[in-house]
């Protein structure tokens, strides 16, 4: 949701900060703002809209120190502005809070500092939390103090960095159910909500945990437990490059992890099967004796990960004969799921930090299920919660819009599912040495797709006066036109929707019309012919038809009007391919469309709000 960053030492505070604001916009971006402290005064500069608006400001009012904290906003409470965005400073400015999360609680405290005469500038929960340090520190309460004090008192998620104008050299930050790292430098620290704000400067962090507090100096790093137990910690080691966070040349960070995916998936499919197609996962300890207690599995995910959990679960219960629910994260706390020690609970998230995911995962855990994240930030909540974690090695993945994060979760999809089969005698080793095959050639069918932009490029321009658009197919190309739908919304803003083929007769039939368009995806051979009944009847009705199909398809040039060819492969592996086109499609559209691909409106990358 929104982005923290801080900075202690010898350098500039303001570059290293808006350096770090700038790889968070991802998280939001409706306003940003930076809190300096210098000469024992905290200047605070913060602006409505993005951190370019933030930058043109600071030119004129510069602001120089060496501590300092920022944030690049996703509005909860209180509508984007100058008033609202963060930092927020107490009543006289002795203290400044930037926040990620949400305080539930917060009017209580409001109220009762209202009573004692502070004064609120915001429609912000954050700038309760500002004036409530004050007023306990006020109170004669050590600083440390004062922010341990108010931690107990408030309920919700939250990431916080606080600076105290007392303390000069001193920077606190805390986490609760809200991502936070301190990074360590030589002679100068930081904190940060995503590793990329800092890969500039560190590659070593400590990774703080729920509750934790830590008090950061130039020179040193102290770090507490809710009991103010110092704690020791591990130095955490990221190895990213610097320029898996930068564009380099391409015009979208979207773009270039589009482009970025023959390599994510060969990276995913590395060393994971032995000579005789036997599948390790590192990190997954599921053996046929675990796997014999086992009797329930749930995927359980939001957003594009949930779509991915959609291919697991249908290829888990076609190949390894399993019972799986496929559950919304958001949706499954509240219907009272069946979990206990004989659950598998498999979370799939890219952040590893969606505040919906991680919730259930924690009550899956809390009710005795064993729990496996498939997770791509390394270090995450969820990597660091759950029982077993295979790491989808996509790199950081910047842009809003989900892409190589998406193929890399399916990889692990069908190493899961081939390796569940294998462990339960579901699968034999000439299918496996057959789906192994196929596998070892997707990051070449992966780049032959790519090298056809310019076919994307003509079909986006062809269809770019579509009102509505569907997305239509059966079996695994329906999931996979849940996320080609998804995609589309998301950035080029247009009203589209998945539908089982054969569910459009029981109603959004009546939706067709000329300047529908509807993506028909037809790579499931048995399911052909079905879906092209489908098709046939929305062309009847005046929409224009879009296929994706495998190569060699040649019947449904007869009732398409345009097919988007795939390489052949095996079937399981289809979607994977399929949704690359889709991914094309949508970013070409919203260039077109003229939008901001990698910020589209009211999003943000990482929900860490429920
Ligand atoms: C947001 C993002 C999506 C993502 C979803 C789940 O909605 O915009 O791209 O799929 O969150 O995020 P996660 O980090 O858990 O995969």
């Amino acid at each position: 949701m929104c982005g923290v960053v801080g900075y202690i030492g010898g350098r500039d505070a303001v570059p290293v900060l808006i350096n770090g604001l700038t790889k968070l916009e991802y998280r939001g971006y409706d306003s940003a703002g930076v809190a300096v402290l210098n000469d024992g005064r905290i200047n605070i500069c913060k602006t409505k809209g993005r951190i370019q608006n933030l930058q043109d400001k600071l030119l004129v009012n510069p602001l120089q120190g060496h501590v300092g904290i920022g944030h690049t906003r996703w509005a909860t409470h209180g509508v984007p502005s100058d008033e609202n965005a963060h930092p927020h400073p107490s009543g006289d400015r002795k203290i400044a809070v930037v926040h990620n999360g949400i305080i539930e609680n917060y009017m209580e405290f409001k109220e009762e500092l209202e009573a004692k005469g502070y004064k609120f500038l915001s429609e912000t929960d954050t700038e309760t939390v500002a004036n409530l340090i004050d007023d306990y520190y006020r109170s004669g309460m050590d600083i440390l103090d004062a922010v341990f004090k108010v931690l107990d008192r408030i309920e919700g998620s939250y990431a916080l960095g606080v600076l105290c104008s007392d303390f000069p050299d001193q920077l606190i930050a805390a986490r609760k159910d809200s991502p936070l790292v301190v990074g360590i430098g030589d002679g100068e620290n930081f904190i940060a909500s995503d590793m990329p704000a800092i890969l500039n400067y560190t590659k070593n962090v400590y990774l703080l945990d729920d509750k934790e507090v830590a008090l950061i100096k130039a020179d040193s790093v102290k770090i507490f437990d809710a009991d103010r137990n110092e704690v020791k910690k591990d130095v955490f080691t990221f190895d990213w490059d610097i320029e898996a966070a930068e564009k380099n040349g391409y015009d979208h960070f979207m773009l270039k992890e589009i482009f970025e995916q023959p390599k994510v998936v060969k990276d995913n499919l590395s060393r994971r099967f032995d000579s005789n197609g036997k599948v390790t996962l590192d990190g997954i300890k599921l053996g046929k004796e675990e796997l014999a207690n086992i009797n329930r599995i749930y995927i359980c995910a939001c957003g594009t990960a949930y779509y991915a959990g959609l291919i697991g679960k249908y290829l888990i219960e076609r190949m390894v004969r399993i019972p799986v629910n496929s559950e919304m994260a958001s949706e499954f706390r509240y219907k009272e799921p069946l979990i206990d020690d004989k659950t598998l609970m498999i979370v799939v998230s890219q952040s590893g930090e969606t505040a919906d995911t991680l919730a259930a995962m924690r009550l899956a855990k809390e009710k005795g299920a064993r729990v496996m994240g498939i997770v791509n930030a390394v270090g995450s909540s969820i990597a660091r919660e759950a029982d077993d974690v295979l790491y989808t090695l996509a790199g950081p993945e910047i842009a809003v819009a989900s892409t190589k994060a998406f193929s890399a979760q399916v990889v692990a999809m069908y190493l899961l599912t081939i390796h569940l089969a294998q462990e339960l005698g579901k699968m034999d080793e000439k299918t496996t040495m057959e789906i192994k095959g196929y596998m070892e050639e997707l990051p070449s069918l992966v780049n032959n797709i790519l090298a056809k932009v310019p076919v994307i490029q003509r079909l986006t321009q062809k269809y770019i006066g579509s009102k509505n658009v569907f997305y239509i197919g059966r079996g695994l190309d329906y999931i996979v036109g849940m996320e080609g739908s998804l995609k589309l919304k998301e950035i080029a803003y247009l009203h589209s929707e998945p539908y089982a083929a054969g569910e459009l007769k029981h109603g959004p039939i009546a939706l067709i019309e000329d300047t529908t368009l509807v993506v028909g995806i037809v790579t499931q051979e048995e399911l052909f012919e079905k879906t092209v009944s489908n098709i046939r009847e929305v062309k009847a009705r005046g929409a224009r038809v879009l296929a994706i199909a495998m190569e060699g398809n040649k019947e449904i040039e007869k009732y398409a009007d345009d097919v988007f060819y795939i390489p052949r492969t095996h079937w399981m592996l289809a979607p994977l391919l399929a949704n690359i086109p889709q991914q094309l499609f949508a970013y070409y559209m919203a260039l077109g469309l003229g939008n901001d691909v990698d910020k589209p409106r009211n999003l943000a990358k990482s929900v860490t709000v429920e």
